[in-house]
């Protein structure tokens, strides 16, 4: 049977905020080309180590934070693979630091596993995350899900993609009331918990659905994708963010700070989705 037009409201609800460009595969830069391909082949030792989690030897890394053995594996490919491709940029890695470059204006910012505990646990959520600072001003970023095999990639001014041929676009929803809502929660060791518990009961009153992923780098790949109307958290890192905040941005989508400043990442606090959301949900936690 041929494939019909959108009919369900879930369809046409997808259909009126993504564009689809079918048939071909959007031609992808060389630079957006270097960190898939650094990506992908991370990916591959993640994908097998997740198939062995139950085996993985970890270690603690401060509270109630562990850091897996194929943590280290996949950022030290892609660092690999990126200084490769582009000898003189520095580096700003979760696991390794920072490595400054020749070329002081341009840097790699990465986590190489966002979303550890669900790794830990055998939950199929967690993502790589490669950013790229060009003077201080993010410039390009990808996410990518490799149990998902979704590869979300932005550049500045060329859009936001999913697998290199869907174009992303945050969703349209105006009203508070209808939107799903993506956080963070505060775990064990972590500070902020009775703030977020108050910023949750707040929320939770307005919104339509609240979800926790366990992965920032996902929550803003996914609201890009329309698929949350929005996302707000505190206390990340700079690696956490960084690629999703240029998809973000590429898909049409409005990232500030819990302030409304672009200070994401010195302050570590991000809302994310389009405008009318934004100040919506900074209203509710920030107001
Ligand atoms: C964590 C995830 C999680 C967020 C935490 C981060 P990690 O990163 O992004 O969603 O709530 O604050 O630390 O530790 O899995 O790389
Ligand atoms: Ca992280
Ligand atoms: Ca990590």
């Amino acid at each position: 049977m041929a494939r019909q037009t959108a009919h369900t409201p879930l369809e046409r609800e997808t259909h009126k905020n993504r564009q689809f460009i079918p048939g071909h595969l959007m031609p992808a830069s060389a630079l957006i080309n270097v960190m898939t391909q650094a990506a992908r082949k991370a990916a591959r030792t993640l994908v097998r180590d997740f198939g062995e989690v139950e085996q993985l030897q970890v270690s603690i890394k401060g509270p109630a934070n562990f850091v897996s053995a194929a943590d280290h594996k996949a950022e030290e490919i892609i660092f690999r693979e990126l200084n490769k491709a582009r000898p003189q940029y520095g580096f700003l890695m979760e696991e390794g630091g920072e490595v400054e470059g020749a070329d002081k204006s341009h840097r790699w910012i990465i986590d190489p596993l966002d979303g550890t505990t669900n790794f830990l646990h055998g939950i199929p959520m967690f993502a790589i995350s490669i950013g790229l600072e060009r003077d201080g001003q993010l410039v390009a970023g990808l996410v990518y899900n490799p149990i998902a095999d979704e590869l979300f990639t932005a550049e500045k001014g060329k859009g936001a993609f999913l697998n290199e041929k869907r174009r992303l676009r945050v969703a349209a929803r105006k009203t508070i009331g209808d939107a799903v809502v993506a956080t963070g929660i505060p775990h064990r060791g972590r500070p902020g918990h009775p703030g977020f518990i108050k910023e949750m009961s707040t929320a939770m009153k307005e919104v339509a659905g609240i979800r926790r992923t366990g992965s920032a780098a996902l929550d803003l790949a996914w609201t890009a994708a329309g698929r949350f109307d929005c996302y707000w958290e505190r206390n990340l890192k700079p690696w956490d963010m960084a690629a999703g905040i240029v998809i973000m941005r590429e898909a049409g989508g409005i990232v500030t700070d819990l302030q409304g400043t672009d200070k994401m990442l010195a302050k570590g606090d991000v809302i994310a989705g389009n405008g009318h959301m934004v100040k919506a949900i900074r209203n509710l936690v920030a107001g």
